[in-house]
């Protein structure tokens, strides 16, 4: 077949659609098996800046992505024209969710749309954006079919979910074992031939329905358990008990136990999110998703948590938040990233200040925050640390120092635990 043959003499012309988290690592990686890369974005500056070799994405270092401008191996466009000479194209676009948490699939369909116009025999198309099951048998297959061409025989389609870890030097798009389910048997195939050449292990399961229920179990799993860990922290401050002890000492247990542990609340694009979009595929069959809604609540209630954290603490040196100088420390959604959204810390940053806190934030990776908070960015200086009422770890970072950042302040209040081992000071934190 003369995709497969293609693929294997890396002739093949590979498109990736959305250049995000996801997308440009992607990219990187066909372009380093030595494919010839199309990356797609409707984003003008992302087209940019890897035209001229800048990275913006933490994971993808900036000479590699010049050397692979350089050969040739990877260009960047901000128009779909390119779509009908490629041979294989990997959609990597936001599936975000609306204001009432229904899945916005808007950009998959804006996609597929340009994709089925630019259809022609012989092309593999991989949808990797989280959705609910049946979005690629129902929602992408009509629209690419509509023209006429027929699925598995003139052209294929597969999804195959995304795994990345931002910021995760151990598992990255490489060694990540990647899950393929294919519309047809030779779908499925194609896709694989095209990713075991990009990743270490394909994986390949019967159908798209569970290629996309794969994600979802992935991610509800982490969802559900966080929200346990939540619930047994606002367990433990009832009962008195220390629960990051409580859960080091469960995690000494060989098997039958996995440790997670409590936080602010959720953050980032996919474990606040993905769940939902299972919750509403299954509202549309008759299907109430209990525990996805009961950790969302609970998840979700944890900012709160935090602030009546806060607001007790500073009430025990006999002040009120109102007025207080309140320093959020880490505004990534986790460690050593730049990455802000969903984060906790903005919900804890409105709420802070809808008690009048005067609240500043320093975070390493980011210095400007455009959410329309009004909070400013501080550097992490003596003066400032020795100045403010109180300092909230949202987000531990490696590079903080945690005895300093103790020894100088007046009151800590850590959600991460990220002040374990720190030797003097521990009357003035207090913990989650
Ligand atoms: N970030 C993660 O850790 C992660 C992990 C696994 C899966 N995912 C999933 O992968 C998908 C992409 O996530 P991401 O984090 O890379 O998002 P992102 O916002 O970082 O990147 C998406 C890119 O798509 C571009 N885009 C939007 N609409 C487009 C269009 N119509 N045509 C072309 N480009 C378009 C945007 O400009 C952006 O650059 C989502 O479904 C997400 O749930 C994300």
């Amino acid at each position: 077949m003369d995709l497969e043959r293609k693929i294997s003499d890396r002739s093949a012309l590979v498109a990736v659609i959305g250049l995000g988290y996801v997308g440009l690592p992607l990219a990187v990686e066909f372009a380093k098996a030595g494919f010839q890369v199309t990356g797609i974005d409707v984003n003008p500056l992302k087209v940019r800046m890897i035209t001229e070799g800048e990275s913006y994405i933490q994971d993808v270092a900036k000479e590699e992505l010049k050397s692979l401008g350089e050969r040739g191996l990877l260009v960047a466009v901000n128009n779909y024209e390119p779509l009908k000479k490629m041979d294989t194209i990997s959609i990597c676009v936001p599936t975000p969710l609306s204001k009432t948490k229904d899945p916005d699939i808007s950009c998959i369909i804006e996609v597929t749309k340009e994709i089925s116009k630019a259809l022609r025999p012989g092309q593999l198309i991989i949808l990797e954006s989280t959705t609910y099951p049946g979005t690629t048998d129902e929602v992408v297959l009509p629209e690419l079919e509509a023209r006429g061409l027929k699925v598995g025989k003139d052209f294929f389609l597969a999804f195959s979910p995304e795994r990345v870890d931002p910021g995760n030097t151990m598992y990255t798009t490489k060694n990540t074992p990647k899950i393929i389910g294919g519309v047809t048997p030779r779908c499925a195939h194609m896709a694989k031939e095209l990713y075991q050449v990009a990743v270490e292990k394909v994986v390949l399961v019967s159908s798209t329905k569970s290629a996309e229920m794969v994600k979802l179990l992935e991610n509800t799993f982490r969802a559900v358990n966080i929200a346990l860990v939540n619930e047994v922290a606002l367990m433990c401050h009832r009962l008195g008990i220390d629960v990051w002890e409580v859960i080091d000492a469960a995690a000494t247990k060989p098997f039958g136990f996995m440790p997670f542990y409590p936080g602010p609340g959720l953050g980032g694009h996919c474990i606040p999110i993905d769940p939902h979009y299972l919750a509403w595929k299954l509202k549309t069959l008759d299907y109430k998703a209990r525990f996805i809604e009961l950790a969302s609540e609970i998840n979700t209630n944890m900012p709160y948590y935090v602030v009546n954290k806060v607001a007790d603490a500073l009430n025990s040196f006999q002040k009120s938040v109102n007025g207080s100088r309140i320093l959020v420390l880490g505004i990534g959604y986790k460690r050593d990233i730049d990455d802000i959204r969903e984060s906790p810390a903005l919900d804890i940053i409105q709420l802070l200040q809808e008690k009048s806190a005067r609240v500043f934030y320093h975070d390493p990776y980011i210095h400007q925050l455009d959410e329309g908070l009004g909070v400013k960015y501080t550097p992490l200086e003596e003066k400032i640390v020795r100045e403010v009422d109180c300092v909230v770890i949202v987000t531990d970072h490696s590079q903080y120092d945690y005895q300093w950042l103790v020894d100088n302040a007046r009151l800590v209040i850590d959600t991460r635990n990220a002040t374990k081992g720190v030797q003097n000071g521990q009357e003035k934190i207090v913990k989650l």
